[in-house]
Formats: structure tokens, sequence, C-alpha cells
């Protein structure tokens, strides 16, 4: 067995293979062909030198089977991987290939997962029509905001914004990334007095409410303060999934559904990943692993202040939300059997005047965060909720933002200070 065994440009995938996309940058001694044959033979059953084995191992290689300049596809049989083991199934196709010599940049753009591997994970327990149904909400996205400053603020201070927010119409108060328990806000205190403060705000607006917070820690560290948050009566919990990993992120999904918890995740980390176009691994994967892990809401971006164009957020969304997707140039074809969809979270950088765009992009099944975007308001926190659930009314209207502003004082406020974006 040697690299050469590694490529058949003939091969035709089997239905249940693991077909994985790559962009390859060879190295200087190399070619893509060169570089392929290395990343199909390390990233399955091979290594650098010639090998002698028995038959029943040669059927587990990879094969690269698609050359197109730099983009090459490999399939995978899935006896090589174990399945509901994610980090197995990472440490092969996604393992030491990145550091090979052979290869200056390899991305992986897209996995078409099998069928078996699909179906090995629990994927969301509330899905989109989940979480809708937990705040009686068809119609409109779920709204959600992070007090800003995103730390410094005593549990007091955080669920005082947390009221304002829910007063002026915000469904979801959430936590930042990087909130967890640290000495000036610890996690107990904050469950309890942002709970009360959402009752307060239930009884007073009529409507459902919820707590996005961060149970990111040691893994039975998370246990603990899932648990704390199922005897508070709140029904999320929240994660940063890639920090934390995807076993980690198993586990609790695995807890959450026991405790009938809908689970939000950030994905604070992925740029690591998923930022250099030519290196790491794309969103849109991050997308789909999440999914199969059974999170429920996931952080997709927004072109607000975070990199990433329309059209890669737009794969993220359809990697969330659709029940299948065809072969496109920078997606491999994607089938998701039960698998409920996720609900897209839009966030980073976002205001008032940036909601009808991302409606028009990605309907209203959609989840929108404004940190900034609400509590920087002139008028502050509660003002720059019902800003931008003016904005959201003004879309289900059918009117533009600019002529509701004329009647809505908050949103004029809003986009005179932020202005009103249009993607075209
Ligand atoms: C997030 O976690 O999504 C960010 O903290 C968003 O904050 P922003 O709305 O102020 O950009
Ligand atoms: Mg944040």
């Amino acid at each position: 067995m040697k690299y050469e065994d590694f490529l058949n440009l003939k091969y035709k995938p089997a239905s249940n293979d693991l077909i994985v996309m790559f962009r390859i940058t060879p190295s200087k001694e190399f070619s893509v062909k060169e570089a392929a044959i290395r990343v199909a033979a390390e990233s399955s059953n091979g290594t650098w030198s010639d090998l002698k084995v028995p038959k029943h191992i040669i059927k587990l290689q990879a094969k690269v089977f698609d050359i197109n300049k730099d983009i090459i596809k490999v399939a995978y049989p899935v006896e090589l991987f174990e399945k509901n083991n994610m980090s197995q199934i990472l440490s092969s196709i996604a393992g030491n290939i990145f550091g090979m010599k052979a290869v200056k940049g390899l991305r992986i753009e897209d996995v078409t997962w099998p069928k078996s591997i699909i179906k090995s994970f629990k994927g969301p327990k509330f899905g989109i029509k989940g979480v809708q149904k937990i705040f009686g909400i068809k119609d409109r996205p779920i709204t959600a905001t992070v007090p800003k400053p995103k730390v410094g603020y005593y549990p007091s201070e955080h669920a005082k914004i947390g009221f304002e927010a829910w007063m002026g119409g915000v469904d979801l108060l959430k936590d930042d990334e990087n909130l967890s328990n640290q000495s000036f806000n610890k996690f107990d205190k904050r469950l309890k007095l942002c709970m009360n403060m959402r009752e307060k705000a239930e009884k007073l607006t009529g409507e459902k409410k919820n707590y996005l917070i961060n149970i990111t820690a040691e893994t039975k560290e998370m246990i603990k303060r899932l648990k704390m948050v199922k005897d508070y009566g709140n029904e999320y919990v929240m994660i940063d999934i890639l920090t934390t990993g995807w076993a980690a992120v198993q586990t609790i999904r695995d807890e959450a559904g026991d405790a009938g918890l809908a689970i939000h995740a950030h994905r604070a980390f992925h740029a690591a990943f998923d930022r250099n176009p030519l290196h790491g691994l794309s969103m849109k994967v991050l997308c789909e692993i999440a999914r199969m892990q059974g999170v429920d809401q996931l952080h997709i971006g927004a072109m607000g202040k975070l990199a990433g164009s329309a059209s890669e957020v737009n794969d993220n969304h359809t990697k969330t939300s659709t029940m299948g997707n065809k072969e496109t140039n920078t997606m491999l074809a994607q089938e998701w059997y039960d698998t409920k969809p996720v609900l897209s979270m839009c966030s980073g950088g976002l205001h008032p005047g940036i909601v009808h765009p991302l409606l028009e992009m990605f309907g209203t099944s959609i989840g929108l965060q404004l940190g900034g975007g609400i509590h920087s308001h002139p008028g502050g926190t509660r003002k720059g909720a019902i800003a931008l659930r003016q904005a959201i009314d003004a879309y289900k209207k059918g009117v533009n933002v600019t002529e509701y502003a004329k009647t809505h004082k908050e949103l004029d406020e809003a986009i005179k200070k932020w202005g009103v974006k249009v993607y075209k």
C-alpha cells in the first residue's frame, strides 16, 4: 500500500461513503494530485512509506475521486468511522492532515455525511419548530440580547438590564460567550435574580421570556449548572460549543434532553478554523456538526461586525435550517433524514436598520441577537428593544423601515444613529 493507491479518478462514491471536499494549496515540491493522495492516505489508513497489508485493509482506503484545480474530493468508506463519535471522525478527516508538509494550505470546504452517521447522533431535541413553540411564535424572528459591556456587571445589574430588554419586547436575555461564573458575577446569583425578573416581565408583558445562561465550564460543572437552570424553571442553557469541544457538547445534549432544556450554541473560536480561505474548515461544516450534536440554536454570522460574506452566511443557514441541499460549487449535497433543523441565530454588530435585509434573505424563522444595537440606543435598553420590535413589525406589514420610523420614535432614533443597510 503506497500513496498512489489512494487515487482512483474512475471511482463512483457509494451511497454510504463519507465525502470530503478539500481545497488544497500544495507545498512547492508537490502537485495538487501528489498532495491530494497524501491527504487521503493520512486521513484514512495510509502512511508515508509503503506497507504490505492484508486485503481487508485495502478496502478501507480513502479514494481521491475528483480533482478540479485546487478542489479535490475524497470518498471514505463508512467503516473507517465509529458512529456517534465525532471526536474519532474528526481525528480522521480533520486530523494530522492539516500539518502535513505536502500542503501549504488545506481547507475542508464541505462534507457529505452518510445516513448511518447522521442517524447515529441525536440531533436537536427542539429544533426550529420546538423553540418557536416555547414562545408561541411562528411568524416573526425570535429576538435575543446580550447585555453590553459583555462582562463586568454584577448579577443585579445584569438582571435589571434583562428586565428592561424583556419589557421592550426581547424574547431571550443572553449571556455573552465569556461570561460564566466570574467572581463579580456568580452563576447561581445571576440565574436566581434573572429568573425573578423574568417572572415579573412575563406578568407585565403577557409574553413568554427566557434566558440563555452560559453554562460553559468543565463538563461535570456544566452538568451541575444545567441542573440548577432546570430547578429554576428556565427552558434553555447556552454553551460555547467550540471552546468546550464536541464530546462535551454531546454530553450536554444528553443531559439537556433528559431535563427538557433547549440548547443555545455560541460559536466563539470558529474563526480560528474557518477564517483563512485556504486553511482549516468552513463554518458550514461546523454548522453541520453542531446540528448532528443536537444544538437547537446556533450563531451563523450576519454580515455585521464579523467577517463572512452574504453567500457564506447563506450557506451556513442552508446547513442549519433546511432538510437537505444539492451540490454546488461551494457545497456538497447533504440529506438530513429526520434530523431537525436548527434555528439560525444572526448575531454580531446588528441593529434595527439591518433587520429587513436579513429577514428578506433568511425569512422569519430565524433568531436575531442585538447587543450593542439595543443597549446603546439613545433612549437606553428598553427603547432599543422597542426599536427592534418596530423594525420587525414594519417588515411584517410590508412597510419600508424608514417610512415606519416616521411614526415610530424609537425606530427613528435607532436608524438616525446606525443608518439603514441594504444588501444589493
Ligand atoms: C455575540 O455573542 O453574538 C456578540 O456578543 C454580539 O454582540 P453585538 O450584538 O453587540 O455585536
Ligand atoms: Mg458575544
